[in-house]
């Protein structure tokens, strides 16, 4: 039986105080759930008070980008070392935001993902297609590319240990929230592709659905057979209705 897993893609939003009343409120309704059932993704400036926060409550944290390098001469990069070392468990990689706007190209979010299993991080990659892509007809073969690349890295094992976003494109920050029935097809080709590979990493990878997720629609998406929680963008600043999708997770 998989566990839901709801985290918080925070992108970049956020300043020192209302950070503080954003996780009091989240820790003082949550902090005694399942521990990692609710992640908070932060940027990288707001991580030690995350930390600060959230420590020894059941909340955990974690960064919506990282380097693929470990350490060296690549200005304004953050490795998944310098993660570790501010009680990160998690990494958002292949997010679309940096598919379009930063060029991360495929080979570049299987290094990603690569380098965050070998520092111990689990990575939550997106994977999704945009509006002309699924009016082509072609979202699958656009994830099953997306997946491919990483595969191609670190294996059905690495995917073993890592949890996949299905973000479509189109209903990221749109307010078009893809269907029950349309994302619960798109995660049951994604869990389909990897049994061939692996029935049992198949049947227990955590496969979160992002894309205008609120308080008011988390629970039919989440009761989806193969949607296991979300990744959640505007929602996940709100503390009422992040709140309401962790409590429809757990
Ligand atoms: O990472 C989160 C997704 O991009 C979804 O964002 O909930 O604002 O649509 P959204």
């Amino acid at each position: 039986m998989r566990k839901k897993l709801v985290a918080g893609n925070w992108k970049m939003h956020g300043s020192v105080v209302e950070n503080k009343a954003l996780l009091d409120a989240l820790v003082a309704a949550l902090g005694q759930a399942d521990a990692a059932a609710c992640i908070v993704c932060a940027p990288f400036p707001y991580l030690a008070q995350v930390q600060s926060v959230l420590s020894g409550t059941g909340l955990a944290w974690g960064a919506q980008n990282m380097s693929q390098y470990a350490k060296g001469a690549y200005t304004g990069e953050v490795s998944a070392p310098m993660l570790l070392d501010f009680g990160c468990s998690h990494v958002i990689v292949g997010h679309s935001e940096r598919r379009a706007l930063y060029g991360e190209d495929d080979a570049a979010v299987a290094a990603k993902f690569a380098a965050a299993l070998a520092a111990g991080l689990t990575p939550i990659l997106c994977v999704g297609e945009t509006l002309d892509e699924r009016q082509a007809g072609v979202t699958e073969t656009v994830i099953g590319r997306q997946l491919d690349a990483v595969l191609a890295v670190s294996g059905i094992g690495g995917m073993g240990r890592a949890v996949v976003a299905y973000e479509p494109v189109w209903a990221i920050g749109t307010g078009k929230t893809a269907s029950p029935e349309q994302a619960q097809a798109v995660h049951a080709f994604i869990r389909d592709r990897l049994a061939v590979l692996d029935k049992a990493v198949a049947a227990a990878l955590v496969i979160q659905y992002g894309g205008s997720v609120k308080a008011a629609n988390a629970a039919e998406l989440f009761s989806q057979p193969d949607i296991d929680g979300g990744l959640i963008g505007g929602a996940s600043l709100v503390a009422d209705e992040f709140i309401a999708i962790c409590r429809a997770a757990q």
